[in-house]
């Protein structure tokens, strides 16, 4: 029997030995989807706390319970560990560290360098080595092969590799692991079609494209397109404030055209590890071929001045109420970037609480997810406690994140002065003045 013939055999069945390098918001998801398919699962972080406490029965996703992980953690479906050797008699394994920038906004490679190095001590033949990090086009190329030729394997025969872009959406209750499809390009056909036999166990449809650079691509197109889209739509909500109208208005009659128009709104910037950093992996690989990608290029700067913009409006706002932002008590409803989840990573928050802070702002802050904040500066907040007299005290309550726990009826009859870039409270009826974006 060929390894291929094997692994097709391993693989089709739930006797499979999966690992899963990174246990975060894409691998902790990905690997619980395989345990509870029936597969044995490996899964290997660094950090010695997460996996402390998944053997512990813990979890620390909001989208992943305890119990999910306790009940796998007892059936013996789920070893967390931070021991790469436990993946020497793995069938297939999964890569997915964080892909962030680096200080010059760069693509930044070290955890997947680090997790290739690690892994290529226990790599053994007949064995699938997937990436699922979000990455630049010809990463698996550049990066993944060379390791296992390192190693005098062949790909292909020995070894097989594809790319396989992780599309989850924490916090979103309708699209999942399972429900969402997943896009695929092996090296060879024979690793396209081992990588689709294994991801078949946990998700419903997969879709192959013709190679890792392909499937790598797919994956930066779609967040580009969300990027640039978003990006749009914050700059029709900057020119309909030139223009006196509002944005919202707008976008929501252009969206009733049957055809041809999908609505994107306005927002304080799109932050999360994946619509602002990805597009800049494409961009980046573009400059390295000579090719400037303007859109991306653009709907970044536009992206990135949301903050200033946001912040221009709170001032404004605080002028029409003849104060200052200097010493104004500035409280911002919901810091995360997006509603429902904790995560900070790459949040306009931390830019707007820095600009407001330069200006002698007191900022303070309140959100469910987040008890505690690091800011650019490297201080520390604490979330305030929520009361009417919290919103009672700010002069102006900037609405940041639209957690769905927030009584927004509540918060306008409270507060004195609001602006809010998430338009929810637009349409609530109280005593406080309200300012869109
Ligand atoms: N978070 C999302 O919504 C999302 C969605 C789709 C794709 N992605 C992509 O998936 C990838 C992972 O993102 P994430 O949000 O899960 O990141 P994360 O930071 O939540 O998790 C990465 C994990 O990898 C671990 N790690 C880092 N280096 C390691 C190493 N050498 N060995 C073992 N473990 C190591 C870290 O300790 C961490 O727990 C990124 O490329 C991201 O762009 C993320």
């Amino acid at each position: 029997m060929t390894h291929y013939e094997t692994l097709v055999e391993r693989l089709s069945t739930q006797t499979a030995h999966v690992g899963v390098i990174g246990a975060g918001y894409v691998g902790l998801p990905l690997a619980v989807g395989f345990a509870e398919a029936g597969l044995h699962v490996t899964l290997v972080d660094m950090n010695a706390d997460k996996i402390k406490m998944l053997c512990a029965g813990d979890s620390y996703i909001p989208d992943v319970t305890p119990e999910r992980v306790q009940a796998l953690v007892q059936s013996g479906h789920l070893r967390p560990t931070s021991d790469y050797a436990q993946l020497a008699a793995a069938d297939a394994i999964s890569i997915c560290v964080q892909t962030p920038l680096d200080i010059n906004r760069e693509p930044d490679l070290t955890f997947i360098r680090a997790a290739l190095t690690s892994l290529s001590a226990h790599l053994h033949v007949g064995s699938l080595i997937i990436l699922e990090s979000t990455t630049y086009p010809g990463t698996t190329v550049e990066h993944v092969v060379p390791m296992v030729q390192e190693r005098g394997f062949v790909i292909g025969d020995d070894i097989f590799v594809a790319f396989s872009g992780e599309r989850i959406d924490p916090g979103n209750a309708h699209y999942g692991l399972r429900n969402t499809p997943k896009v695929i390009g092996g090296m060879t056909p024979a690793c396209s079609r081992l990588t689709e036999l294994l991801y078949e166990h946990a998700i419903d449809r997969v879709v192959l494209v013709s190679s890792p650079t392909a499937a790598e691509m797919v994956k930066l197109v779609e967040n580009s397109f969300r990027l640039v889209n978003i990006s749009f739509a914050n700059e029709v909500a900057m020119m309909c404030g030139r223009l006196g109208i509002n944005a919202r208005e707008i976008i929501n009659a252009a969206a009733t055209k049957p055809f041809g128009f999908m609505p994107f709104y306005p927002g304080p910037g799109a932050g999360g590890h994946c619509i602002p950093v990805d597009p800049v992996y494409l961009s980046w690989k573009m400059r390295t071929l000579n090719y400037s990608a303007r859109f991306i290029d653009l709907a970044s700067e536009i992206n990135n001045a949301m903050p200033h913009y946001v912040v221009e409006r709170i001032t404004e706002a605080l002028n029409d109420d003849e104060k200052a932002v200097k010493k104004a008590r500035v409280l911002l409803l919901g810091v995360a970037y997006k509603p429902d989840i904790d995560d900070m990573r790459e949040s306009p928050s931390l830019p707007i609480i820095d600009l407001l802070r330069h200006k002698g702002a007191q900022v303070m802050y309140h959100d469910f997810f987040v008890p505690v904040l690091r800011v650019e500066d490297g201080t520390t907040l604490t979330s305030a406690p929520y009361s009417e007299a919290l919103l009672q005290q700010a002069d102006c309550v900037v609405i940041l994140t639209n957690h769905h726990k927030y009584d927004w009826r509540h918060v306008v009859e409270h507060s004195r002065l609001i602006v809010d870039t998430r338009n929810v409270a637009a349409n609530v009826v109280g005593q406080a003045r309200i300012v869109g974006l």
